[in-house]
């Protein structure tokens, strides 16, 4: 096995590591005194992990030169969708009990879970077109719909420092990353207006 392979087998048992430590949780009743609040952080936070780290590949990529770093953003990708479905089903369930007229008036009521849930319904078609069939059969399509990760980025970081009420360090944090990638995104497209390179969307294997 190649080191890159190892690596990416690393990345995958992290990436899995919060989920298996919450089922863990579960059956040990490790929980803290408010197991809702902590099952909802913890998938929230580690969705946005997931999803900046996510976007983080592409550059690192040109950076170190090092190509096959690519075929980790699929994999980071579903990922980041994977913990947004469980927090997401955190409040349909845990909170809300599928009272759908509740989970409604919730997301008019309140704007961080309009834009929690927008963030949401962006990166299901991301989700949906990340198999290698998808890729091929949208062509060019399929890039131009893979740059709305770039818009879930930003929506997740309003959501994440809208439920923040005191300590804005980890959203601050959050808000730089994008601002560094969302700059180093900017200084390409302008390098590649004048000729060779060309943007390669998330979610994307390949
Ligand atoms: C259906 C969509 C969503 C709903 C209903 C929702 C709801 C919530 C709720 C109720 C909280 C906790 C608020 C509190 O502690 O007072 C929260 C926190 C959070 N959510 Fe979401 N969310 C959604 C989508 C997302 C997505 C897609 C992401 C990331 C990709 C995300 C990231 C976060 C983060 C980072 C936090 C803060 C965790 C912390 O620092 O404690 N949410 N969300």
């Amino acid at each position: 096995m190649t080191r890159f392979a190892v690596f990416r087998r690393v990345v995958f048992a992290a990436a899995l590591t919060p989920a298996a430590a919450l089922v863990y949780w579960t059956f040990t009743g490790d929980f803290t005194a408010n197991p809702i609040d902590f099952i909802t952080d913890t998938t929230g936070t580690t969705a946005l992990t997931l999803l900046v780290f996510t976007l983080t590949v592409t550059p690192l990529r040109r950076v170190t030169g090092r190509n096959e770093l690519i075929r980790l953003r699929r994999m980071l990708g579903l990922f980041a969708f994977f913990y947004a479905c469980l927090h997401m089903l955190t409040w349909v369930v845990l909170d809300w009990f599928f009272d759908v007229a509740s989970m409604a008036a919730d997301v008019v009521d309140r704007p961080f879970i309009t834009l929690g849930m927008t963030t949401f319904l962006l990166l299901v078609p991301l989700a949906l077109t990340s198999t290698a069939g998808m890729i091929r059969r949208l062509g060019r399509r399929w890039q131009q719909l893979h740059r709305l990760v770039y818009v879930a980025g930003v929506t997740a970081v309003i959501h994440s420092w809208w439920v923040v009420k005191a300590d804005f360090r980890q959203p601050r944090l959050w808000a730089l990353a994008l601002c560094v990638l969302f700059g180093f995104r900017a200084w390409w497209a302008l390098q590649s207006r004048s000729g060779s390179t060309r943007t390669r969307p998330a979610f994307q294997n390949s």
